[in-house]
């Protein structure tokens, strides 16, 4: 039996031992009572009982431990032309001192804060102060509007936010401050303070009373220590998008959340202490929270940092200069970025000209790696590609080649086998298990491994009725996909109407709650549509109200802005099309799925409840009018 299979087994059969040996990596204030608390099933807890510090386990220990002088973050920031290091040693100097400023604001274990900030290394630092206090971060990424962060405090009701007077977006000044003042003004509840770096390219206003400045703040700061927390108490909050407008906070514990990111540094990332392992996404996304920050602290590596593009700033090998330059080992990044740079130099001359010597792996993830990515990738690099699945739920790969423990063949279009841990099962409709190559709803069986969600945010029935209802006994993945004759898995989409553009987990019904405020508009249907560069784009079709007094033409404008001013830039919404009527069935249900068959071209049988056939051919030349639908036909 190999190393992936005996470690696979013993997760699934004995899982308190494979989980209390993990445990080992982690320094513990009081070692847990249990490893898996299944006493308040189907609500599982991983070591109750245990006390920690999630920052003494990233920073102090490492410093006492002999890594003072050694890289903990590389910043590299194309964007402002900067690049720094910060050594274990730094790096613990500025979060004491950060923490010890929101201790002076009042923070303190049990409160929450809001991160609101750019790719800038203070944005780890605020992340690491919270943990080191024992307050829960919630991060919220850059391209989310006002409206969404807005909500985000409602639903996390920060006692202070962190934030910065702008971000840069390839040569675009993206202005924090105004959105930040204009979320407060919207939510109900108000943040006792706020505390705002200022950085050179823009300077924010500062409201008095409220508002601190970053580096006055950290000046006068008295540096503070670690906070003992248990394993079970949260870490942070993170907000996905979930089916409707409502985002869902994904909770994160301390406790199995270290072990189970120490666990994948070594063993399915292959990496060793003291290696340099680059997550080129953001500190707003899972994969940034996970991987540019705790997981490589945690296990002593060097972590990048990197404020930029993967083209643009300056070109298409801007990855490969970061790679040979910081003496990268493993880069971890969404097929999407390689999209962008295979789109700009599909010859990868740019690559040429970098040593990259001490590169051995691309890891991939946030949508399906499709195959000519994949050997595009492969190719280019000499190197093995490995796509690996998971979720902001789950905070860690489901599915992976895991390198460290033995690399499995690669088979294109799969992301290997379910990872130690992670009970995989693949279910039709009526729960009972799919034959092998027989699609149906990914399920996980319980309970999950530790570092996933254990519950949601103030909403402990929403966990249960979204995850745990629809087959008992499971977690409910909201992936459709299969298992091959070699146990290998594959995923094919989501079956909800959440979709992944550029790598970014969107909510087409949260897109359609913006749509449908528009006063002419009278019913709509936002659904993802396939791109060959961002994996999927949303297209909004829309049925006006009669005497509708704006001109079809100008519609699309006006849902352009409102999406982008509600729910931001990141969603990426460009098209809308003006149909007679939507696709329904007789008992008034939109067919989406339907719709969405024909936006990518692929054949879609419409159900015998549909009420008018005719509709969809409506429906198929409007697609077709803006460039969609087109590969087979309907
Ligand atoms: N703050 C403000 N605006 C932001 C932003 C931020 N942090 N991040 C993105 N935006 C804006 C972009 O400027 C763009 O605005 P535009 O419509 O005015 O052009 C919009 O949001 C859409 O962004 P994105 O989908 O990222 O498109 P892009 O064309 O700017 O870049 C990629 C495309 C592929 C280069 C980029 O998405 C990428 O590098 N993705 C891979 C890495 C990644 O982020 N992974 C996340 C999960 S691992
Ligand atoms: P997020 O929560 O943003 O990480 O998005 C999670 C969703 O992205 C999953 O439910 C999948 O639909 C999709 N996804 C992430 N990684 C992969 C992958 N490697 N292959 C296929 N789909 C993926």
């Amino acid at each position: 039996m190999g190393a992936y299979e005996k470690a696979f087994r013993q997760s699934i059969e004995d899982p308190e031992v494979f989980w209390g040996q993990a445990a080992q990596a982690i320094d513990w204030d009081r070692r847990w009572d249990k490893v898996l608390d299944d006493s308040n099933a189907p609500f599982y807890r991983w070591f109750s009982g245990g006390m920690l510090n999630t920052c003494h386990n990233a920073l102090d220990r490492h410093v006492a431990g002999g890594r003072a002088k050694q890289a903990a973050l590389i910043y590299d920031s194309p964007v402002t032309g900067v690049k720094q290091v910060f050594s274990y040693e730094q790096l613990l100097e500025l979060t004491a001192k950060c923490a010890g400023a929101l201790v002076r604001l009042g923070l303190a274990k049990g409160d929450t804060a809001i991160i609101y900030m750019p790719m800038a290394p203070q944005a780890v630092v605020a992340m690491l102060a919270c943990a080191r206090i024992g307050a829960a971060h919630s991060v919220v990424f850059g391209g989310f509007a006002a409206k969404e962060l807005a909500v985000r405090i409602d639903d996390a009701k920060p006692k202070v936010v962190i934030s910065a007077s702008c971000g840069i977006e390839i040569n675009r000044v993206i202005e924090y401050k105004p959105l930040l003042d204009k979320a407060i003004d919207m939510a109900v509840h108000k943040p006792e303070s706020c505390l705002i770096l200022q950085r050179p390219q823009a300077t924010a206003a500062l409201t008095a009373g409220r508002d601190h400045d970053w580096d006055q703040a950290l000046a006068t700061a008295d540096p503070a220590p670690c906070v003992s927390v248990a394993a079970t108490d949260p870490l942070y909050i993170l907000y996905t998008s979930g089916t409707t407008g409502s985002p869902k906070g994904i909770v994160r514990d301390n406790g199995g959340h270290a072990v189970a990111l120490a666990w994948t540094m070594k063993n399915i990332y292959g990496l060793e202490p003291g290696e340099v392992f680059w997550a080129a996404s953001d500190v707003g996304w899972v994969v940034g929270h996970s991987y540019i920050v705790y997981a490589p602290l945690i296990h002593g590596c060097t972590s990048v940092l990197y404020e930029g593009k993967p083209v643009g700033t300056p070109d298409a090998g801007a990855f490969w200069r970061v790679i040979a330059e910081h003496g990268v080992k493993a880069l971890f990044t969404a097929p999407t970025a390689f999209r962008a740079i295979k789109r700009e130099d599909p010859e990868g001359r740019l690559f040429k000209a970098h040593d990259l010597g001490r590169f051995q792996t691309l890891f991939l993830a946030g949508e399906r790696t499709d195959p000519d990515t994949l050997h595009w990738a492969g190719q280019l690099l000499q190197r093995p590609v490995v796509d690996h699945w998971w979720q902001t739920e789950t905070g860690w790969a489901i599915a992976a080649n895991c390198v460290g423990l033995e690399m499995l063949p690669i088979k294109p279009g799969s992301p290997t086998k379910a990872a130690p841990g992670w009970d995989v099962r693949i279910l039709r409709e009526d729960g009972s298990e799919a034959a092998p190559l027989e699609a149906g709803v990914v399920v996980v069986r319980l309970p999950l491994p530790p570092g996933s969600l254990p519950t949601l945010w103030n909403a402990p029935e929403r966990f249960r009725e979204t995850y745990l209802t629809a087959f008992p006994g499971y977690y409910f993945t909201g992936d459709e996909g299969y298992v091959d004759d070699d146990g290998y898995l594959f995923i094919m989409g989501r079956v909800d109407d959440v979709i992944n553009v550029a790598g970014h987990r969107l909510s087409t019904g949260a897109m359609e709650e913006v749509v449908a405020q528009h006063p002419d508009v009278a019913e709509c249907a936002v659904i993802g549509a396939a791109d060959s560069f961002k994996g999927q784009l949303p297209v909004a079709m829309v049925v006006l109200k009669a005497g509708a007094k704006t001109a079809p033409e100008q519609i699309k404008d006006d849902l352009v802005r409102m999406v982008r001013e509600q729910i931001g830039p990141v969603a990426s919404f460009k098209e809308a099309v003006v149909v007679a009527r939507l696709p329904k069935t007789r008992s008034g249900k939109i067919l989406r799925g339907v719709m969405r068959k024909i936006a990518d071209g692929r054949a879609a049988t419409p159900p015998s409840t549909i009420e008018d056939p005719a509709a969809l051919d409506e429906i198929g030349a409007a697609l077709r009018s803006i460039g969609y639908g087109q590969a087979q036909g309907a």
